[in-house]
């Protein structure tokens, strides 16, 4: 391989690789400020029927706390934990969602929408349905 081609192959491994971890670090796509694809505003539905009672209506905490704070600290794997086996600490006391088929098979969604938030692609407003 000469230099040049050698040169090409580098640069163009080093322009694929950040975008290939931006489009897995994003799950969401955010336009105009608060359209949300069709799986984040499921995602946005269910965390208004089931969560927004305890952690505010956009997330940004109540008697739970914010989690929009939160997304940025836990992993995807104990967020999804903490929704299935509830959480008792400092705060104060979650119930389990392990029961709940809906909230159980949409845990990706509202992953979605809550780390939207958390990036601030989303702040406390109103999400619709991009078209
Ligand atoms: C009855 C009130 C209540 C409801 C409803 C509720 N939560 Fe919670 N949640 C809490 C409380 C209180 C805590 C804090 C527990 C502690 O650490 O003391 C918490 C903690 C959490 C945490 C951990 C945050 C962290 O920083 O460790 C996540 C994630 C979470 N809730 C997600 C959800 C989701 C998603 C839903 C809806 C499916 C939901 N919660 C519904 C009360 C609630």
């Amino acid at each position: 391989m000469s230099r040049t081609h050698f040169k090409a192959a580098a640069l163009s491994a080093m322009l694929l690789l950040p975008f290939a971890v931006t489009a897995q670090g994003t799950p969401y796509s955010v336009t105009n400020g608060h359209e949300l694809d069709a799986e984040t505003y499921e995602g946005f539905k269910l965390y208004r029927n089931w969560c927004a009672r305890c952690h505010g209506t956009y997330g940004q905490g109540m008697v739970g706390p914010n989690l929009a704070e939160s997304l940025n600290i836990i992993s995807k794997e104990e967020f999804f934990s903490v929704v299935e086996n509830g959480k008792t600490g400092t705060i104060g006391s979650m119930p389990a969602w392990s029961s709940n088929p809906q909230v159980m098979e949409g845990r990706e969604q509202l992953y979605r929408y809550l780390k939207a938030r958390a990036d601030g692609a989303i702040g406390e407003v109103k999400p619709k349905k991009a078209k």
